[in-house]
């Protein structure tokens, strides 16, 4: 038991606190388990700290190291607050794992500039205002760790799903962007683009106020997909798959840049990349607006 917990202060001291956005559920919090479970002290935020609970309750069961904080990362004066004073409190944030993020459904031509926004607030912009609170100090140490968790639709983008694949490919963007940005200072970054999980995301998602019109020429289309989509989730995955994949990135000497997690995830990004567009959206034509 001593050793074990002299490797564990060790691996910490070594990698700074492990910081999850949007811990409260499914992939997050069975990231901040499965770190924790390795002897990563992991800090895990929420909107808010009831919904918090079940995960820090957990973890003072089973003796883990994880904390938890109130964080509304869509607000720059809370990040700017909050950050610091966790990373003050932990010896630094040795990894940053942009996790937290919901999606917008509902046909792109019904959507509204505000609802688009406030997708890409969430998806895009905090997880840029995280990063941006957090790299002065990976900066200065030459060492640190960016996680974006994106999705397949960072890669591809299904009917309906329009807003929320926007905000992946944008973050994916950004993302690669900062990588090479960050290459020369040791500061590695990596984008996550799971497939379909179990989590709470399709309770968390939000319905454009437009989306379901029976009026509007896409309701069958929108009704069909709904349909199947829910169909698929509920068929998802262990989102502990998913924080295998990032255990093995914060492991890594040198990190690879997309970790597609599942099947699905791993045939649609290949589908999307090596089959010619044209034959490509035909087919997603196809099979989605029938
Ligand atoms: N599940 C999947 O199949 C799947 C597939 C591909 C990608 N992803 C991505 O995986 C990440 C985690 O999602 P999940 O599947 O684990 O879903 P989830 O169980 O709904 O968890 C999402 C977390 O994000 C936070 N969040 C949701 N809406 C937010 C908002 N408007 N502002 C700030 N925080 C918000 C929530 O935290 P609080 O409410 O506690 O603040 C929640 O803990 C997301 O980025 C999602 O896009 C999921």
């Amino acid at each position: 038991m001593i050793g074990r917990r002299r490797k564990e202060s060790m691996t910490s001291e070594k990698h700074g606190a492990v910081l999850i956005t949007g811990a409260s559920s499914g992939i997050g919090l069975a990231s901040a388990m499965y770190l924790a479970e390795r002897g990563y002290q992991v800090v895990g935020t929420s909107r808010s700290m009831d919904r918090l609970q079940g995960l820090l309750d957990e973890a003072r069961r089973r003796s883990l190291p994880v904390s938890g904080a109130e964080l509304d990362i869509n607000s720059d004066a809370e990040v700017e607050r909050v950050v610091p004073e966790l990373a003050g409190r932990h010896g630094g944030i040795g990894v940053l794992l942009n996790n937290a993020g919901y999606g917008l459904w509902g046909p792109m031509g019904s959507l509204s500039t505000r609802e688009l926004a406030a997708q890409f607030e969430t998806n895009v912009f905090a997880a840029h205002r995280m990063t941006r609170a957090v790299l002065p100090a990976m900066l200065e140490r030459r060492r640190g760790t960016i996680i974006n968790v994106s999705s397949v639709l960072g890669r591809l983008a299904t009917p309906f799903n329009g807003a929320y694949a926007a905000s992946k490919f944008a973050l994916e963007g950004l993302s690669e962007s900062l990588r090479t940005e960050l290459w020369p200072f040791g500061v590695r970054v990596a984008v996550i683009e799971p497939g379909l999980f179990r989590t709470e995301f399709i309770s968390n998602q939000v319905t454009a106020a437009a989306a379901e019109d029976e009026d509007s020429v896409y309701a069958p289309y929108v009704r069909r997909y709904r349909q199947r989509s829910l169909a698929m989730h509920r068929k998802g995955a262990d989102p502990v798959r998913v924080a295998r994949v990032i255990y093995k990135i914060i492991r890594s000497r040198r990190p690879a840049f997309r970790y597609p997690v599942s099947l699905e995830a791993r045939l649609g990004g290949l589908g999307a990349r090596l089959l010619p567009e044209r034959l490509f959206l035909y087919l997603m034509g196809r099979f989605t607006m029938r």
